[in-house]
């Protein structure tokens, strides 16, 4: 694991003289893993491009590790209900994003004048939307939900059910940039 803000809470709670118990750490070491593993994916992305394959592979192996030590943490701390509870859960954390997080993040970006900032707040916030409406309907027709593909733009995340065939309603992108998830 690098990167962890894990070592930067310890710190924090220890300054504050509070202990942190082992769930509390679960729950830091779920933050850290989860964050090594989109860092690596985007290192092995990176390597790929400057032609570093085996570096790369590297890289994407580490990440899944990641991955397993964070499902592990996750799963060991009480993370995962049932189909029910956890599309509730997916529901409250995108609302917050969208109704909370990204706003004010929006807000500060525009203040300071970061464009590229911005840009990556404003998109996301889009998309936290419609994966909300997306986990609703799910929620509602749980047990007969329709058999569909999803198709996500690799520029913005932007989230559709069916084909793409027109470009991205929140970037711009061609349909080629999207990709078909399993
Ligand atoms: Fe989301
Ligand atoms: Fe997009």
């Amino acid at each position: 694991m690098i990167y962890d803000p894990v070592n930067r809470m310890k710190e924090d709670f220890k300054l504050r003289g509070i202990c942190m118990s082992s769930k509390d750490n679960l729950k830091a070491a779920f933050t850290g893993e989860s964050m090594a593993n989109r860092t690596y994916l985007a290192f092995a992305k990176k390597a790929d491009e400057e032609g570093y394959h085996q570096i790369a592979k590297l890289f994407r192996a580490a990440a899944a590790a990641e991955t397993v030590h964070a499902f592990n943490h996750f799963q060991r701390m009480g993370g995962i209900g049932t189909t029910m509870d956890n599309l509730k859960d997916a529901i409250s954390g995108e609302t917050y994003e969208f109704t909370k997080m990204y706003p004010e993040f929006v807000e500060e970006a525009k203040k300071e004048g970061d464009k590229r900032a911005l840009w990556s707040f404003e998109v996301a916030n889009k998309v936290e939307r419609i994966h909300a409406a997306l986990y609703e309907k799910a929620l509602n027709e749980i047990g007969q939900n329709e058999e569909v593909d999803y198709h996500v733009c690799s520029v913005c995340g932007y989230t559709m059910e069916g084909e793409p065939h027109e470009k991205c309603p929140i970037c711009g992108a061609a349909p080629s940039k999207f990709d078909k998830i399993d």
